[in-house]
């Protein structure tokens, strides 16, 4: 009974929640006065305390409180907000417990880059970015993507290089001092208003208004175009595992286990996301376990080296600070339960590799899914064709010997479409150019269908194809 309702309670959660697959990115630096980090001493200067803000440097600084300082040395060109109640008196000697007569400089936030993801964190609610759940990403991924809701904290300044490797950085909406700006002509005034100015410098320009992700199986991040300047800032740590693994969209290998999910139409990202977390990350076993997932493109090679295209896929990323154990338990029970569960929860297959060394061959059922058929297939439907009308043009006299045979072969071409060597690309197979124009090959059979289904029949008289029905299933890979 009580398992019931617990089944219940989340199915319920499952279906309250939306289906956007937005996430807020919040920036974590400030410059606030009160913010001791923010001075060279490692305090806030107060009572007989001089404070000094370095002359050439532009800043906009919020005060929260009231503040008694000896003098203050301002710079050229910046701006207190001052919170109501808050601002500075001029002390009239010694306070007790505050200040030591010292002059206590504030730090320069010049270098402070908004393509650096060590200064992001991100969480699914705004109720999460303040309760503290925040979720873990690739490194690409931390920093706000582009149909990310970026925020700045409501009571606080920051400045932010927004210098990027192109002229804009697109966002969908970034909320400043508790304003939210989410339409573009009203930001780019912010922008060039004198607090804009101060908060935001650089090379870039960000403009914010652009549609947020509508595809609930999850969206293209955006940022690999800006991979080395997010990679330049991070520093990776040495590893002590077997065999390291480079998640996509990752700067630096990781200890852990990379779960991949091949989905079709009907996949909800977020759901799934908060499945895993209800599920498996509230057990005890589990804690230390970071979890990143996210749709990301993996580009597809044609006989594992020329490039073909790219196919959507989920990447899950464990890691768990150590050498990979427990992401490599993780890992296999997620696989397990995609086995079981994987057909409502729209999961058409899952393979795993860990840096343990061990991976694991795909599963999920559904034979569909598996791209690398699908370039054989062409070519063998080609080649019936072809005999097919050799066979009309009464060139090639036809017996009744069916080409069937040929099909099993394709089993084992498929057992090798099984992932490949840690830091080789990832050969799955291809994608299916015919998602891209439907219209070019609307008749091949089967390929996403059941096994059973397929079939390809040939006769005295020509080829026919037998159309499964298209259900929707027909993944859109344009998502
Ligand atoms: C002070 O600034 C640091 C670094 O910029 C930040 O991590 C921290 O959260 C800030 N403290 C508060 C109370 O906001």
């Amino acid at each position: 009974m009580f398992t019931m309702l617990k089944k219940t309670d989340m199915l319920l959660l499952f279906c309250l929640v939306g289906t956007a697959n937005a996430l807020y990115k919040q920036w974590i630096p400030d410059t606030n006065f009160e913010n001791k980090t923010n001075w060279d001493k490692g305090a806030a200067p107060c009572g007989n305390d001089v404070a000094q803000f370095l002359a050439q440097r532009k800043v906009s600084v919020f005060v929260e409180t009231t503040h008694t300082l000896q003098e203050m040395r301002l710079p050229v060109d910046g701006e207190f907000i001052l919170n109501s109640g808050s601002g500075f008196y001029v002390s009239a000697g010694q306070e007790p417990g505050c200040g030591h007569g010292v002059t206590t400089q504030f730090k320069d936030s010049e270098s402070l880059q908004w393509l650096d993801p060590a200064l992001w964190q991100t969480a699914e609610t705004l109720h999460d970015l303040q309760q503290g759940n925040f979720l873990f990403s690739v490194h690409e991924e931390t920093v706000p993507c582009q149909y990310d809701d970026v925020v700045f904290k409501a009571l606080s300044s920051f400045r932010v290089d927004i210098s990027s490797s192109q002229s804009s950085i697109p966002v969908k909406s970034v909320s400043v001092l508790g304003k939210i700006f989410d339409s573009g002509s009203e930001f780019m005034q912010y922008l060039s208003s004198p607090s804009g100015r101060l908060q935001f410098h650089g090379s870039s320009a960000v403009t914010v208004g652009n549609p947020g992700c509508g595809d609930p199986s999850g969206c293209d991040c955006g940022n690999s175009i800006n991979h080395e300047r997010i990679c330049n800032t991070v520093k990776c740590s040495s590893l002590s595992c077997k065999k390291p693994l480079l998640p996509v969209g990752h700067c630096c290998e990781v200890c852990g286990a990379i779960v991949t999910i091949y989905f079709a139409d009907g996949f909800n990202l977020q759901s799934y996301r908060q499945r895993i977390h209800h599920i498996f990350l509230v057990q005890t076993k589990y804690k230390s376990i970071q979890l990143g997932m996210s749709k990301v493109f993996k580009p597809q090679q044609l006989m594992g080296i020329i490039p073909f295209s790219t196919s959507p896929e989920i990447q899950v990323v464990i890691l768990d600070g150590e050498t990979g154990a427990i992401s490599e338990a993780l890992a296999q029970d997620l696989v397990k339960d995609i086995r079981s569960n994987g057909l409502n929860l729209q999961i058409t297959g899952a393979e795993f590799q860990s840096s343990s060394g061990s991976s694991s061959n795909k599963s999920g059922g559904n034979t569909g899914m598996v791209v690398g058929v699908v370039f054989g297939v062409l070519i063998m439907i080609a080649l019936i064709i072809i005999v097919g009308v050799l066979v009309r043009k009464g060139v090639v006299k036809m017996p009744s010997m069916p080409l069937m045979p040929s099909i099993p072969s394709l089993g084992s071409f498929k057992k090798n479409t099984e992932i490949g060597d840690v830091g080789g690309p990832l050969d799955h197979g291809f994608d299916n150019p015919m998602f891209d124009q439907p219209s070019l090959m609307p008749e091949i059979p089967g390929l996403y269908g059941t096994e059973t289904k397929n079939s390809i029949s040939l006769t005295q008289t020509g080829v026919h194809f037998i159309n499964p029905v298209y259900d929707e299933n027909e993944t859109d890979f344009n998502a």
